[in-house]
């Protein structure tokens, strides 16, 4: 699963999906601090442990670096940004039986404006799994620099690493 970068100075626009969404009942928001514990179960709950904690650092931030889609006050999927490091985008998920619908396009957008109103050019989308999709929807490419590696499975900070000529992650 490669890195994807995306660009942020052209984004599609957001407010066409959004408008879609509401039509479905469907709200995009930013999650209150006392919501940290529902997010925390959901994120948890439908995908990983590592991904709860990945998104425990959204909290840590103000504004909140996440977003939630909701429906009928369930929430149904999610994105967050500037978790993973500085400039990443992720993790995001949408509920099986709600997928299709435009919600993961519309949270892609949110956590990429996110990362641009902070000031990035440039966002990395992490350990992508669905390609295809990120191209689709926000032209990203798979970046190939470190045999397209990336920070996954890292065994020393790469401050330290630029001390040495090799590589050692898999040694
Ligand atoms: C990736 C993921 C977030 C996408 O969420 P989603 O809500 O289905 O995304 P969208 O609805 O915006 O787009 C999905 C597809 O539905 C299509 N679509 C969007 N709205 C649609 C509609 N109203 N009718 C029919 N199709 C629609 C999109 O064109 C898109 O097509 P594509 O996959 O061929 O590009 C979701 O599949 C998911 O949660 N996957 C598991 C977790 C995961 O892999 N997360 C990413 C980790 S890097």
């Amino acid at each position: 699963m490669p890195d994807l970068l995306c660009s942020l100075v052209h984004l599609p626009d957001i407010e066409p999906f959004l408008r879609s969404l509401r039509l479905q009942t469907i709200f995009l928001r930013r999650p209150n601090p006392w919501e940290k514990e529902k997010v925390r179960g959901f994120v948890k709950g439908n995908w990983s442990s590592n991904w709860a904690q990945e998104v425990d650092v959204a909290f840590s931030k103000q504004p909140i670096s996440c977003f939630i889609a909701t429906k009928e006050d369930d929430i149904v999927g999610f994105s967050a940004y500037e978790c993973t490091r500085r400039g990443f985008f992720g993790p995001m998920g949408v509920l099986p039986e709600h997928r299709k619908k435009g919600i993961g396009t519309a949270l892609l957008l949110a956590g990429l404006m996110g990362l641009q109103d902070l000031g990035y050019v440039y966002g990395i989308i992490g350990a992508a799994g669905p390609v295809d999709f990120y191209h689709r929807t926000c032209g990203a490419v798979p970046i190939t620099l470190n045999n397209g590696r990336g920070i996954y499975g890292l065994k020393e900070e790469p401050r330290f690493m630029r001390q040495s000529k090799k590589d050692t992650r898999t040694e």
